[in-house]
């Protein structure tokens, strides 16, 4: 769906505060797929993100959408818009309207779409991120929780029915229950409705449990990439670009070098406790005991 080729950006080129966020980098993301973005502060996650859906032109190399380069005479980049949607970090930030109906209405109506199609894609959108429609969308955006807020941007995307959701640290600031509600909105969104995710994150544990793929960047270059077991299966290289692994990991990690034979790529806790039991079954049994 997307592809980037030899994509490089340079920010205030030619100015004393020129910086180059992005060198070099090809990628593709087919439709459907779930891939996490990671790599430290500064390494140009956000900037390559901006990229897929036109808001950032490549100083070098291109970008396609369905193989049709994004910057090529006459394409339509408010549809682009449309296809791939983008929610920033701290998006509640961009809430603005009286009730959080008509914030998540803005970018339908502004479609042109008649008023009853609206009405219909903001309940659809507010109830797929677990807001009743009734109940929430005639209440003002700022009187809702943090994790409530966050869900009630997200609806403002879906509402233009997307068939990517690029999300920049989309948890960020929030408490342990808004973590784990909208990470399971956005695991739902594409198991059950087949979007495509992007997911830039600094939580490992999101990564591992999530993404089919990972995508990892180091100051603007993209250094490697690969399912989530194959990347955090080297913690030593993930500490060296100042990323950690997740917490199962690090446990399999840890119980390796007091010498119980768990094996090196756990990711969740449930794979935690199969390896953790299977381990001393083996010990058991070379001990004589069990
Ligand atoms: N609008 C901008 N103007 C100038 N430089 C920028 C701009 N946005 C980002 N940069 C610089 O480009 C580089 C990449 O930044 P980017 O925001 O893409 O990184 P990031 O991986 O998203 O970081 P973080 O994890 O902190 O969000 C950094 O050196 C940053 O300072
Ligand atoms: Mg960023």
């Amino acid at each position: 769906m997307i592809r980037c080729e030899h994509l490089t950006h340079i920010y205030g080129r030619g100015t004393p505060l020129q910086t180059q966020a992005l060198t070099d980098v090809s990628l593709t993301i087919a439709a459907g797929e779930f891939v996490g973005i990671i790599g430290a502060t500064g390494s140009g996650k956000s900037t390559l993100v901006q990229h897929f859906n036109a808001l950032l032109r490549p100083t070098a190399g291109h970008v396609y959408l369905d193989g049709g380069d994004l910057h090529a005479r006459g394409v339509d980049r408010r549809r682009v818009r449309r296809e791939v949607g983008l929610l920033f970090q701290y998006p509640e930030q961009q809430l603005f309207e009286e009730t959080v109906s008509a914030d998540v209405a803005f970018g339908p109506r502004n479609l042109g779409l008649d008023e009853d199609e609206v009405q219909m894609r903001v309940r659809r959108a507010l109830t797929l991120v677990g807001l009743d429609p009734d109940r929430f969308g005639p209440r003002s955006p700022f009187e809702l929780s943090g994790g409530e807020m966050r869900r009630a941007a997200l609806a403002g995307v879906l509402s233009m029915e997307p068939r990517m959701l690029i999300l920049d640290e989309p948890t960020a600031g929030l408490d342990p229950t808004g973590r784990r509600e909208i990470l399971g909105h956005v695991g739902r969104l594409h198991r059950e409705r087949g979007l495509a995710i992007v997911l830039i994150t600094h939580s490992m544990d999101a990564v591992a449990r999530l993404a089919g793929r990972v995508l990892v960047l180091d100051r603007g270059r993209l250094v490697a990439e690969g399912g989530p077991r194959e990347i955090f299966a080297d913690p030593a290289r993930l500490q060296a670009l100042g990323l950690g692994v997740p917490q199962m990991t690090l446990l399999g990690q840890r119980l390796r070098e007091r010498g119980l034979p768990v094996r090196p790529d756990i990711l969740t806790v449930a794979e935690a406790r199969t390896a953790v039991l299977e381990a001393l079954r083996v010990r058991g049994r070379s001990h004589g005991a069990l």
